[in-house]
C-alpha cells in the first residue's frame, strides 16, 4: 500500500513538472517552424520602407506597444534584446500568425509588402539600454 502511494506522488510530481516545461516553452519563438526562420527581408535598411513601417507601426502597433515601442500594459517593449535576436523571418511568422493566447493578434490582413515594412522599422529601433551618454565608461 505505502509503496504504491509513493508511486502515486511520483507520477503526479512528475506530470507537473512535464506541463510547467511545455510553458516555459510556449514561446511563440518555439512554434517557428525552420523554414520560415531563414526568410529575408527584401526592404531591409530601405529608408522609404522604414517611413512606410512607423506610419504602419503608429496605425496599428503603438496601442498596444507605445508609439516609442517600449510596450506598455504588460505589452513587451519591441527594443528588447529578444525582438533584437529574432531573425527578421521569425518576425515575419509572428506577424502573420500572432501569439492569439497571449494577446498578439495576427496581421495576415495587411499585404506582405507592409509587414516586412514594419520589421524594417522595427529594426532601425534604437534597443534598450544605458543612454548614449552614460554608455561611455
Ligand atoms: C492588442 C494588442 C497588440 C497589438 C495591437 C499588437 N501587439 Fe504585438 N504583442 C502583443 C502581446 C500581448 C505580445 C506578447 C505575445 C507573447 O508573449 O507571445 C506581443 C508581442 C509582439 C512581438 C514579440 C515581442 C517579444 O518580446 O517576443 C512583436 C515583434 C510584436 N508584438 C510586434 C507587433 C507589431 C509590429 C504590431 C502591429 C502590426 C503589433 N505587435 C500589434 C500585443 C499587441
Amino acid at each position: 500500500m505505502r509503496t504504491s502511494r509513493t508511486w502515486w506522488i511520483t507520477l503526479i510530481l512528475l506530470s507537473i513538472s512535464t506541463v510547467a516545461l511545455v510553458a516555459a516553452e510556449s514561446s511563440w519563438l518555439s512554434k517557428v517552424p525552420p523554414a520560415d526562420r531563414q526568410r529575408v527581408n527584401p526592404y531591409a535598411d530601405r529608408p522609404e520602407a522604414i517611413a512606410a513601417g512607423k506610419l504602419l507601426f503608429e496605425e496599428n502597433c503603438a496601442k498596444c506597444h507605445g508609439s516609442d515601442a517600449e510596450g506598455r500594459h504588460g505589452r513587451p517593449s519591441l527594443r528588447s534584446e529578444r525582438v533584437a535576436h529574432a531573425t527578421e523571418g521569425e518576425l515575419a511568422w509572428l506577424l502573420r500568425n500572432g501569439s492569439l493566447h497571449k494577446g498578439m493578434p495576427s496581421w495576415s490582413s495587411l499585404p506582405e509588402p507592409e509587414r516586412w515594412q514594419l520589421i524594417a522599422f522595427l529594426r532601425s529601433l534604437p534597443r534598450d539600454g544605458p543612454p548614449a551618454a552614460l554608455a561611455h565608461h
